[in-house]
């Protein structure tokens, strides 16, 4: 059996709750209709999808932009951060959280992550500087920072908190949703995230209403009006015709979420028994969603060329930490300043846990793991 990781071939052919065509074909329909408008550049179906958006995530304004990095550089530039600034967040997280801060001019401050790859809120306060402005926390894998303990430090020392929600549509912390607990959150709708569209696109959600202003001319080349500029921007606009695409699936996210989750369980049912792979801890508090489904196991490059051996795809979200890439280097960091963080790379592994997933797949990939574990006892 092949157990893909990618499932872009399997949802175009699936259907939408209510609907009798398949996505692929109602998307194109959706599109044929809107490209007939001409209606391309921050377009009315960009403007209905940041509507949309906003109230599914529980927030006053969504800015739609380029792209889950550009949701963050912007955010930063709009928050005033740049040259002299620094920026605390997570050493285990994708290259782009760290490459918006430097964009943005400023300098990253790297903390290493807790056992459930977030940051650790422990070691935070040690990392705050004079320069420092903000922490950037990440929702990595889809699961929620402690967000309550980062508010209050952040409260403490008068910083503010951008949250790096790229991977965590759907999700929340205590009923709140990802994105919304401070000055502004960032989405991305990249293939393979959870909310995804068929090229790049991003989304900044804020409740306060001089950031949303700042942002939409950030945006724009920093145009007030088709006449006006106030400031220089970029230009960022969220593709008109990637909203159509996404307008089309935002309905669906919350049961294709539901059974990223449902698939999570069953797979956390069965390795928490299993003594060489560790899961992470759960808590009812959060709604995790499995953006990636990640677990450290022993042996386990070996795991992996096990699971290619037997068709179940799987990957290393990642296999080299954030502070000791190349890039870094003049940031200074050195092996043994991220404990945690090196043993992650050494363990994880991601699943397959898509929602295009069958149950015999799902099956087929613990059997897996539990038949390479058994042979390594033996
Ligand atoms: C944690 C995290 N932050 C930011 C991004 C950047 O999003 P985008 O690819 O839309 O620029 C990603 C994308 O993979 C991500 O995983």
């Amino acid at each position: 059996m092949r157990v893909p990781f990618s499932y872009l071939d399997r949802q175009f052919k699936a259907g939408l709750q209510g609907e009798k065509e398949q996505i692929l074909d109602l998307i194109l329909a959706d599109i044929k209709e809107f490209v007939q408008t001409g209606d391309f550049t921050l377009g009315k179906k960009g403007e209905e999808f940041e509507r949309e958006f906003a109230s599914f995530i529980g927030v006053k304004h969504a800015i739609g932009v380029n792209s889950g990095t550009d949701a963050l550089f912007l955010s930063l530039k709009a928050l005033g951060i740049g040259p002299g600034d620094e920026v605390i967040t997570c050493a285990e997280t994708f290259i782009a959280t760290a490459a918006a801060i430097v964009a943005a001019g400023a300098k990253p401050v790297f903390v290493d992550v807790n056992d459930e790859f977030t940051i650790d809120t422990a070691l935070i306060e040690r990392a705050i500087t004079k320069r420092t402005k903000a922490i950037m926390p990440v929702w990595f894998t889809g699961n929620a920072p402690d967000m309550d303990e980062i508010m209050a430090i952040a409260v403490r020392h008068g910083l503010v908190v951008l949250e790096d929600s790229c991977t965590a549509i759907n999700a929340s912390y205590r009923g709140k949703h990802a994105g919304t607990f401070g000055a502004a959150g960032a989405f991305s709708f990249h293939p393979l995230k959870n909310l995804n569209v068929w090229s790049d696109g991003g989304m900044i959600v804020t409740n306060d209403d001089r950031l949303n202003e700042k942002l939409r001319m950030q945006r724009n080349y920093g145009l007030k009006s088709r006449d006006e500029a106030d400031l220089f921007g970029y230009n960022s606009r969220l593709d008109t015709l990637q909203a159509v695409v996404a307008l089309r699936l935002l309905p669906d996210v919350k049961a294709c979420t539901d059974r990223r989750i449902a698939i999570a369980e069953t797979y956390d049912r069965v390795f928490s028994n299993i003594s060489q792979i560790q899961v992470p801890p759960r808590h009812a508090y959060i709604r995790h969603v499995y953006h990636l489904y990640m677990i450290r196991g022993e042996n386990r490059d070996a795991l992996l060329r096990y699971c290619q051996e037997k068709g179940v795809e799987t990957k290393i979200h990642y296999p080299i930490p954030l502070p000791y890439q190349k890039c870094c280097n003049y940031l200074g960091y050195k092996p043994g300043d991220f404990p945690r963080t090196e043993r992650d790379c050494r363990t994880i592994i991601t699943l397959p846990a898509h929602p295009y997933l069958t149950d015999e797949e799902v099956e087929y990939t613990i059997e897996t793991l539990v038949s390479f574990y058994r042979r390594e006892m033996a």
